[in-house]
């Protein structure tokens, strides 16, 4: 234990020493507008300050295996909360700021999809990361149908005229020559898995999209997939409450090579700890308002978690954030994409990818969660139904 704490004092050090050449060795363009990028709530000598307190992100990981692997950084960036589904957001000049923040200071994953607000995600991605382009990735989903920039809720399309519209209109939105990696959102029963995998393979060919990429499916829409067009990766959710996909999908996972990328690996938030039983969530722009594990006594109930969590890093050193992102890391194939408005967080989720605890220290985290009992499911019966599905 005591070891782990020196270890965490020593990388913290070479961190917060890195920023200092992130010019030099990340090349990531320090372009005039990226210069002031820290822009948050406080005063302009507190931004620099702040933005060049943040540490640099050299570990990478790889994302699938052979002609199409995908090295990115260790952590990525969800950049869906930026504007919608996570409630109020800051203005797009800060959350712009934020997600270019990410990218000078090491991260090059960044996720979003066509059916994120609908579209106008998209488009934020693109201009934050427009001068990343060619050194960053941003990933994006189709699957959903959306008619004249109206999503048709809880409506799947993954016909194939459907996924070549997405890529055309992601493409000019993401403001990039090819997708780097395109999942299926969800899976659609109305199309086989073959024709949806063929449909990218196309994509790929004709140099549109670079990797095939699936959501929350099974393991054997996983191996039929696959055997069609090799799969980067599987996004799901993942997390210290919902560990499901240990089950069933990560065997295939390692069987086949292919990457796993957590979505929500906070539980949308509720590990980072900033929530309590009297947190409410904005109707219009929250999903987390709908989820039975975000009802008021849900989230009362749930606060253990958190405080064991916290009980976990205080010793250590860290954030009951960083523990729950750290204890996902463990698995090298595995690459988080925390997302965030603020560059407090973005630095925490950034330095979660260097702590020092031990496999047996993880271990002795999992079992006191397990006496837990968790309240409240992950999703109501509807989105329930689109997922997990063979
Ligand atoms: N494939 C899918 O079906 C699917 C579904 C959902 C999400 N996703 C992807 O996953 C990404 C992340 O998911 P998510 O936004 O649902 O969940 P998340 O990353 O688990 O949580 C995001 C929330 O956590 C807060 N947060 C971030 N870092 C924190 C820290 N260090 N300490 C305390 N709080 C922190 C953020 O608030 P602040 O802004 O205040 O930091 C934000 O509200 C999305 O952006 C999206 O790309 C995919």
């Amino acid at each position: 234990m005591e070891t782990g704490r020196r270890e965490v004092l020593k990388a913290a050090a070479v961190l917060v020493a890195a920023p200092i050449l992130v010019g030099g060795i990340s090349g990531v363009g320090m372009a005039a507008e990226s210069g002031s990028a820290a822009s948050g709530a406080s005063g302009s000598a507190t931004e620099k300050k702040s933005a060049l307190d943040l540490p640099l992100l050299t570990k990478k990981r790889t994302l699938g295996s052979g002609k199409f692997s995908m090295e990115v950084s260790a952590v990525g960036f969800g950049v869906m909360g930026a504007n919608y589904n996570r409630g109020v957001s800051p203005d797009r000049k800060t959350v712009i700021d934020v997600i270019r923040q990410a990218a000078e200071h090491g991260v090059t994953l960044f996720d979003t999809t066509q059916v994120y607000g609908p579209l106008t995600n998209e488009e934020l991605a693109g201009e934050a990361l427009a001068p990343y382009k060619g050194k960053v990735a941003i990933t994006t989903k189709f699957g959903h149908r959306i008619v004249n920039g109206v999503y048709q809720t809880g409506k799947l399309d993954s016909r194939p005229e459907n996924i070549r519209r997405v890529a055309e209109e992601s493409l000019k939105r993401l403001r990039v020559d090819a997708i780097e990696l395109f999942y299926q959102h969800r899976f659609d029963p109305a199309v086989p898995i073959e024709d949806v995998a063929g449909t990218v393979r196309d994509l790929i060919r004709e140099g549109k999209v670079k990797r095939f990429g699936l959501c929350e499916v099974g393991p054997e829409t996983i191996r039929r997939a696959h055997a069609e067009q090799p799969v980067t990766a599987v996004q799901s959710e993942y997390h210290l409450m919902w560990r499901e996909p240990e089950k069933n999908i990560f065997p295939v996972l390692e069987e086949l090579g292919i990457g796993f990328v957590p979505y929500s690996p906070l539980n949308r938030g509720f590990l980072g700890g900033d929530m309590t039983a009297y947190t409410r969530f904005d109707s219009g722009n929250d999903n987390r308002n709908t989820l039975p594990r975000f009802t008021p006594e849900a989230l009362g109930k749930n606060l253990m978690f958190v405080e064991i969590l916290n009980r976990f890093g205080r010793p250590r050193g860290i954030t009951g954030a960083q523990a729950a992102l750290g204890w996902l890391l463990q698995k090298d194939w595995i690459v988080p994409i925390p997302g965030t408005t603020k560059l407090s967080h973005l630095e925490e989720n950034i330095r979660a990818a260097s702590l020092a605890v031990s496999p047996k220290e993880w271990k002795e985290l999992e079992e006191a969660l397990s006496r837990v009992e968790i309240v409240g499911d992950r999703y109501p019966a509807e989105q329930q139904r689109q997922v997990q599905k063979s």
